[in-house]
């Protein structure tokens, strides 16, 4: 660890070196515990001999290498969420990248057309229906419309960064007007406010609260393997998994992913973790670490999440889903969505 990443090490006080003097480590700066990407890292050095630092920060990453600018050490940007991505883009802290082997394992639809983000895995966003009180096992998105389901759904806050990439692809596919009437009758069908994250969904649905939820599909997975609450265990159990549009569109996705920092200092190695990471065995090994989907040809999920049911996911370009981020936040405050139902 030469004297700049110590600085940076000392400064965050949570940068994990893994080892080592090696003249060249990859820094990656994560949003992504570093547990959940540990596997991915070992099977990396274990391949290569390059060792791996990450700096895990739940918020402000992208700052905290704009302010650090030309001497940031960050090589590496993994992330989650569209929004994110497009985020560090925008802010000027990532560059691009053409690389034959990475844009082979990464369909186009997943990265960015200039190179600057790729996603690796994908998580659907899906509906949690109560297996006790809801019958059918198909559904669509437009449906959650439908005053059929009145006082029946929950969903946590409209400007969560995972409903705003859902409601911007509503608006891709069926333009801001039918969106905006579409929001509003989800918004009528609400059984409550707005509130927690998506686990919570599952929860009021085993409470009797609601009867459909959205939420991504990771989180059953954590559910049902949540040894430290088992009563999640629970929660999982109350729902089935219905993934919208299975019959037409397909089920919108997001990612998760990564960026090449702007001034990485490793950027050759930085670039050998990025095709590993894009590979086949790369992906599959996160994959199965965080419940989500590979997406390199020819992968497979894990088998708990195989369990959930098919997956045929939206083959809107996730670029498309970020051009519209901003107008669809727009859209939940035009309609009063966090003020829940009757308002
Ligand atoms: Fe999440």
């Amino acid at each position: 660890m030469n004297f700049r990443k110590l600085t940076a090490a000392i400064a965050s006080g949570v940068l994990l070196a893994t080892a080592g003097t090696a003249a060249a480590d990859v820094n990656i700066y994560s949003y992504r515990q570093p547990e959940l990407i540990a596997p991915l890292l070992d099977a990396f050095t274990k391949e290569t001999g390059i060792e791996t630092n990450v700096l895990y920060l739940d918020k402000g990453l992208e700052e905290r290498i704009e302010a650090e600018g030309q001497n940031s050490p960050a090589d590496l940007i993994f992330t989650v969420d569209i929004g994110r991505l497009n985020n560090a883009k925008e802010k000027g802290i990532t560059q691009p990248v053409e690389n034959e082997e990475i844009n082979s394992a990464i369909p186009a639809q997943y990265r960015d057309s200039e190179g600057h983000w790729f996603g690796l895995t994908t998580r659907g966003r899906v509906v949690y229906a109560s297996k006790e009180r809801v019958t059918q096992d198909t559904i669509t998105y437009e449906e959650l419309a439908d005053p059929k389901w009145k006082g029946k759904i929950c969903t946590r806050d409209g400007q969560h960064a995972y409903n705003i990439a859902l409601f911007s692809s509503m608006i891709a596919h069926h333009g801001e007007e039918k969106a905006k009437e579409w929001l509003t009758g989800l918004k009528n069908n609400l059984a409550r406010k707005p509130t927690g994250n998506d686990r919570a969904q599952a929860k009021a649905i085993f409470a009797g609260e609601c009867d459909l939820g959205l939420g991504y599909t990771y989180y059953v997975g954590l559910m049902q393997t949540n040894e430290k609450e088992p009563e999640q265990k629970d929660w999982a159990k109350a729902i089935k998994v219905l993934f919208p549009n299975s019959a037409d569109r397909g089920t919108h996705v997001n990612i998760s992913g990564m960026a090449l920092a702007k001034h990485a200092p490793n950027k050759d190695e930085a670039l050998k973790l990025m095709q590993f990471l894009a590979s086949a065995q790369g992906q599959e090994i996160y994959a199965e670490q965080v419940f989500e989907y590979p997406i390199a040809p020819g992968t497979e999920a894990s088998e708990i999440v195989q369990g959930f049911g098919e997956i045929k996911p939206d083959t809107l370009p996730i670029e498309d889903v970020a051009k519209n981020r901003k107008r669809a936040s727009e859209l939940v405050d035009e309609v009063g969505y966090n003020n829940g139902p009757s308002s």
